[in-house]
């Protein structure tokens, strides 16, 4: 017998364990503090009344002979893919009901596609980025190049054609420094993909938060992505559900090579591996993209805007450089008096008991920044930004 070696590779816990094994330790020695916690992407509004009535009437359809339903379909059920289907209508997106694939969220998603892709692939990932899609693809010993995002590049890496890649992660709007692409940067990235025979692993968990139409909200609102590219997607972000559990992914009928298509082995892979996401969350799930549900959503998603303003505000007084917080929900922001990342924090977290997440874990371009997430609540935001202007004036 032996271990996968590969896992030596990655560092020894997961980024947001590392935060909050810290936090932990923190709050032992200072029982008397409270600690705002602007770290974890981790929504705190309760899911909307729209959602809850679906889920209610899902238990409903549980209780009954007529209705209870035992092993769903693998890819989820119709209804949920219809809606997922009709709300990328109004982006100007068609999709094959066969090509939307519910799961239980986008994190397993992005790790699980890597079944379906040689292990001798070439991966290129943005630096800094969510640090699943380098963990996943270490695990699996696969090469990895990065794709450096700087100031300099507006923390949006072009293209390359010097590299022969085989995977390309692209996050946009991004986690972690919120830039986001505009569709004729994505263009760019869609042509690099289709001239290399690459795939992109298009992880669009924040496009809820695009509000600026020059933007894209999916690759495939690009032309050529169908042969190109898959498509991860949650409702975690747009919805609350981090803790209720359910995301889709989109792969086309097209994307394929030597005989090989890649919609068919997701789902052979899924049927394989997974026995899909229970009935009463698809019902809420549903829910989301109704009329009533996408006005209570909309709601929800102004409030953690308005809380983006407040931090961005907070450092436009305190003349500290950002990005995001506009068509994203991260501030991402220059350590203060040339501190390192992990520095800030400890000085952010000994200081004002506020956590935010160190940027050099998304990647060595990270060093010298960090993350604040607008998810908070209102009080806690405008009591974390309060103490924040506080200690750094
Ligand atoms: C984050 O904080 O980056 C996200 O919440 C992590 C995630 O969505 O898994």
């Amino acid at each position: 017998m032996n271990f996968n070696k590969n896992f030596n590779d990655v560092a020894d816990s997961y980024l947001f364990a590392e935060v909050a094994s810290r936090v932990a330790a923190f709050s032992r020695t200072h029982t008397d503090k409270k600690i705002i916690k602007l770290g974890i992407g981790d929504v705190t509004l309760p899911l909307v009344p729209e959602v809850i009535k679906a889920m209610h009437a899902g238990v409903e359809d549980m209780s009954k002979q007529e209705t209870f339903k035992g092993y769903g379909p693998y890819e989820g059920y119709a209804f949920l893919r219809e809606s997922i289907q009709s709300y990328y209508k109004e982006s100007g997106v068609n999709l094959g009901l066969s090509e939307i694939f519910v799961s239980d969220g986008a994190k397993s998603d992005l790790g699980n596609i890597l079944d379906i892709f040689s292990a001798d692939n070439t991966v290129l990932v943005p630096d800094p980025v969510y640090p699943v899609y380098v963990d996943t693809n270490l695990m699996a010993g696969r090469k990895i190049l990065f794709a450096d995002a700087t100031e300099e590049n507006g923390f949006l890496p072009m293209p390359d054609y010097s590299l022969d890649v085989d995977l390309i992660y692209i996050c946009s709007p991004n986690n972690p420094t919120g830039a986001a692409y505009t569709k004729a940067q994505l263009k760019e990235w869609v042509d690099f993909a289709n001239a290399k025979h690459a795939v992109i692993l298009y992880d669009a968990a924040y496009e809820c938060f695009v509000s600026d139409g020059n933007l894209a909200r999916s690759i495939f609102q690009i032309e050529g992505a169908r042969t190109c590219a898959i498509e991860f997607c949650s409702f975690s972000k747009i919805a609350g559900f981090t803790g209720t559990r359910c995301g889709y992914t989109v792969v086309p009928e097209e994307l394929e090579k030597d005989g090989f298509n890649a919609n068919k082995a997701w789902l052979r892979r899924q049927s394989t591996k997974f026995n899909g996401v229970p009935y009463i969350v698809q019902k809420g799930a549903a829910a989301v993209f109704t009329k009533q549900g996408m006005r209570e959503i909309k709601q929800n998603l102004a409030y953690y805007m308005d809380n983006a303003k407040l931090i961005a505000d907070c450092m436009d007084d305190l003349g500290i450089w950002y990005t995001g917080g506009k068509n994203s929900p991260y501030i991402w922001l220059k350590c203060p008096r040339n501190m390192g990342s992990w520095e800030f924090f400890d000085y952010l977290l000994n200081n004002a008991q506020v956590v935010g997440t160190p940027g050099a874990g998304f990647g060595k371009c990270g060093e010298g920044y960090f993350r604040l997430t607008a998810f908070g609540s209102r009080e806690g935001t405008e009591e974390a930004v309060a103490r924040i202007k506080k200690l750094l004036k």
